[in-house]
């Protein structure tokens, strides 16, 4: 059978009626995927797991949000959607608008939106507003805007964004037949850290799983405002997607670390960017650099003794690294020169 999208495929989690359209683009059902030659490279014996949530339509986890949210605006017989964006809730809800035959407006922040990001926003047919300034007060602007009620907010403070990624948590629990004992994700906004722990709460009530995992979340040291405990007015990180000071969903993250027994730590942009460089270099996965914040902060947490030689752990790869391609050239150390089109040349270039 064809996977039915998350709708469907967990309906009697989600605040879903007979009467609610479903629009979806077939999101969720990502790869969970064994990573064992990194493990090996930093030393460890653990098992780690990556949701790679770069499979989804838009390419990121916020599809799974946003059948969710662009479902019941349809419900509502909204025409019209705003969000704020740092790039991938932009992407996906223009994708799933254009779908339903709505009007997306998107908020950026001028100048730090990853070129991948920006193009499907675009082509997806969505009215981009950059604005000077960064995604928080971005955010404040649709606040105000959604206080008009002839515009539905799409942003993560509206709740069912949340109901729609804690889908993510019920599928990693589905594939290994059970919680892991830690999770590790990036935190930004923080509406999937509270997602994920909403998910596996949920399902342990329903009698799914027995145990609940360690939530582990990572800000970069630049944009760190919960670990912190400060709101950052000028947030910086090269991990665009966590560009955040004010996070709206802050407590959620902070009630999520504190009864799983987890915890929420900062990595610096270089610990990130190794981290990415590692990733895509050992195991042949490309991902965002955001994505690289919660591994940096696990081989951290490991080489600081914090991780059981047996531990079972999950990560969430967020995003695609194909929606960043400067970050990606800019780690890129070869000399591209062209060279002449023999074999001699080719071989002398190589060493051989
Ligand atoms: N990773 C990626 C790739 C993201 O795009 C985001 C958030 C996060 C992690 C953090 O998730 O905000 O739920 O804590 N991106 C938002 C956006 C802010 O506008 O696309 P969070």
């Amino acid at each position: 059978m064809n996977w039915p999208g998350v709708i469907q495929a967990y309906r009697s989690f989600l605040p879903i009626s007979d009467l609610t359209p479903v629009i979806t683009l077939l999101e969720g059902n990502t790869p969970l995927i064994p990573v064992p030659g990194l493990v090996r490279k930093i030393g460890g014996n653990f098992s780690l797991y990556l949701k790679y949530e770069a499979l989804n339509p838009t390419c990121s986890f916020k599809d799974r949000g946003m059948t969710l949210a662009i479902s019941k605006a349809a419900e509502k017989g909204a025409k019209v959607v705003v969000c704020a964006s740092t790039g991938n809730t932009s992407a996906a809800a223009a994708a799933y608008a254009a779908r339903a035959g709505m009007k997306a407006v998107v908020i950026l922040p001028h100048g730090k939106i990853a070129m991948g990001k920006l193009a499907q926003a675009l082509i997806y047919g969505a009215s981009i507003i950059p604005i000077d300034g960064n995604f928080d007060e971005a955010l404040r602007v649709v606040r105000e805007l959604g206080e008009l009620n002839e515009i539905e907010v799409v942003n993560s403070i509206n709740p069912v964004r949340i109901e729609g990624q804690k889908t993510a948590a019920f599928e990693i629990c589905d594939v290994l037949a059970h919680a892991p004992d830690y999770h590790f994700i990036p935190v930004g906004n923080a509406g999937n850290i509270t997602a994920y722990w909403k998910g596996f709460n949920e399902y342990k009530a329903a009698g799914k799983i027995m145990g609940l995992p360690k939530m582990m979340g990572w800000q970069a040291a630049g944009s760190a405002p919960i670990v912190d405990d400060r709101i950052i007015e000028n947030p910086n990180t090269v991990a665009t997607a966590i560009r955040i000071g004010n996070p709206a969903s802050w407590q959620g993250a902070k009630a999520a670390a504190q009864e799983s027994g987890g915890s929420i730590g900062k990595v610096t942009d270089e610990e990130i960017l190794e981290a990415y460089r590692l990733l895509a270099s050992t195991e042949g996965l490309f991902v965002e650099p955001a994505c690289a914040a919660p591994l940096a902060g696990l081989i951290k947490t490991f080489k600081a003794g914090g991780i059981p030689d047996d531990a079972v752990i999950t990560a969430t790869m967020t995003g695609h690294g194909l929606k960043d391609p400067d970050t990606a050239i800019g780690q890129c150390q070869q000399d591209l020169t062209p060279i002449k089109a023999s074999k001699e040349a080719v071989l002398r270039a190589i060493g051989l």
